[in-house]
């Protein structure tokens, strides 16, 4: 597997999430899986074994050089590539609100070096490659590298976990990554001008797949296909959908290292010292015991809805509620949390920042969970929120509307202010009945997405292309 994020390594998002546990969930059934990552500044390289030096990557006249690092993880190895020109950096992808400029030639890089494991190191039956940063593997094979024999037989698979993400640059990048002119076509990588590394990645790779089966319906719609819709629709029998699964180690009241206090579905009692706890840790006044608090934990972008937010904040700080927000991104929402939180002093407040430990104390502390995302290819946030017993409420889109259903949270289908009010009107008129609420809360709690299902899938995915049915 090749991708920018894994947990514990690096994480800006659910697809470390699923780097982080899904490689374990394939070996678990006994299939054999590598890792390849870039080797981020913070990754430390103790105990690491130096599995190949000085890895030259010519781009044209342009020299890059690496090394290759293997550690353990659990069981798998993940091959780390170091080049502390293109990944010493701050932060994974961007400073300041904007993306490094350097980005394509910081994931063409990695990508060939990739391809250099694959060479040198371990050769696998399949490249499963994830998101845009990895989207070159595929073209890199099908065309520069195709008459290249070490590369001969090894299928490839490309996961998209949010097409919002699609790799676009300008043209005049190409020499920069050492890709061919000939490849500025439709069929490759032009797109309205401009080289789109996705859908290089989505025409060349052998067989596609999202994080949901409604996403992967979603996105060959001109609504969520953002501009690909029509290159996704051409390869629709090639494209699987499979939901992402939860890894319960992390995400479990009842073994949570994080939280005031361990709970479980036969002993609900320590989530209310939770509450208590959540309610301080924000500094907002005990008096809110009484009062069921919903929760957000988001990266701040426009995909998650916030503009919802925004317009129906009056009317849901006039309900009996109140609101913790976690997450930092785009500004325009984080200063959209802070004049909220201004604004409703005691009920509303929010905390500007990543904190791991932070995000588990919300699932645990908050009774409803809000996530009125405008599209959501799996989500796992709300998937947590279930198994700590804070109901979500969610709009009706990809991977939400395949993992919430009418007895286990509050769904509304039309992305408007009026839509979310009612869906958070409906859960606060089930909370009046504490009965109610407990029979949603547990029924919830109950479900079980952890990764066997969905490492099953991804499994009998492999077998399907290695015997080369689509
Ligand atoms: P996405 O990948 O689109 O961000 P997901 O719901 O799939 O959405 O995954 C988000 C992951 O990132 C979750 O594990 C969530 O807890 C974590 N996360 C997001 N923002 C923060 C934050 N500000 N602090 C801590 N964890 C966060
Ligand atoms: C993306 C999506 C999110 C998904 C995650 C992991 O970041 O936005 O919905 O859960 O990838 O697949």
């Amino acid at each position: 597997m090749a991708a920018s994020e894994a947990t514990p390594f690096a994480k800006t998002g659910g697809l470390a999430d699923v780097l982080g546990a899904l490689p374990r969930a394939l070996k678990a059934r006994g299939e054999e899986v590598a890792l390849v990552l870039p080797r981020y500044g913070h990754i430390k390289l103790d105990g690491a074994r130096r599995a190949f030096n000085d890895l030259r990557i010519w781009f044209g006249p342009a020299s890059w050089r690496a090394d290759l690092y293997c550690v353990d993880q659990d069981g798998v190895p993940v091959y780390l590539v170091d080049c502390p020109a293109l990944f010493d950096r701050e932060t994974l992808y961007g400073a300041g609100g904007a993306d490094y400029p350097d980005n394509h030639i910081r994931f063409a890089v990695f990508s060939r070096a990739v391809l250099a494991v694959m060479r040198w190191l371990f050769r696998p039956d399949i490249v499963h490659c994830h998101d845009w940063q990895a989207a070159l593997v595929p073209i890199l094979m099908r065309h520069p590298f195709a008459g290249d024999p070490t590369f001969y037989g090894i299928r490839t698979l490309l996961t998209i976990h949010n097409l919002g993400y699609q790799g676009l640059f300008p043209r005049g990048i190409l020499p920069e990554i050492g890709l061919d002119e000939a490849l500025y076509k439709a069929g490759v990588v032009e797109y309205w001008g401009q080289v789109n590394l996705l859908k290089g990645g989505i025409l060349t790779a052998g067989h596609l797949s999202t994080v949901s089966r409604t996403y992967a319906r979603e996105i060959q719609t001109p609504e969520y296909g953002l501009g690909l819709d029509g290159v996704l629709g051409s390869r629709a029998g090639e494209l699987t959908g499979i939901l992402n699964g939860v890894d319960y180690s992390q995400w479990s009241p009842e073994t949570d290292p994080h939280i005031a206090a361990r709970y479980s579905a036969r002993d609900l009692s320590g989530k209310l010292e939770c509450k208590r706890d959540l309610l301080g840790e924000f500094g907002l006044p005990a008096d809110n015991l009484d009062r069921p608090v919903a929760g957000i934990v988001s990266r701040f972008t426009s995909q998650k809805g916030f503009d919802l937010i925004d317009e129906a904040a009056g009317e849901i700080a006039r309900e009996d509620l109140t609101l913790v927000a976690l997450g930092t991104g785009d500004q325009a929402y984080e200063q959209l949390f802070r004049d909220l939180a201004a604004a409703h002093p005691g009920r509303i407040a929010v905390r500007i920042a990543y904190d791991e430990g932070l995000a588990h104390k919300i699932e645990a502390g908050s009774d409803m969970f809000l996530m009125p995302s405008r599209y959501e290819p799996c989500g796992l946030n709300q998937i947590y929120s279930l198994r700590y017993g804070a109901v979500p409420i969610v709009r009706a889109t990809g991977g939400l509307d395949d993992t919430i259903e009418e007895s286990t949270g509050f769904k509304f289908q039309e992305y408007s202010p009026e839509a979310l009010l009612s869906a958070v009107r409906r859960a606060l008129e089930a909370w009046k009945n504490q009965k109610t609420w407990r029979e949603i809360m547990l029924a919830g709690m109950q479900k079980d997405f952890s990764w066997e299902a969905s490492a099953a899938e991804y499994s009998a995915l492999y077998r399907g292309m290695l015997e080369g049915r689509p």
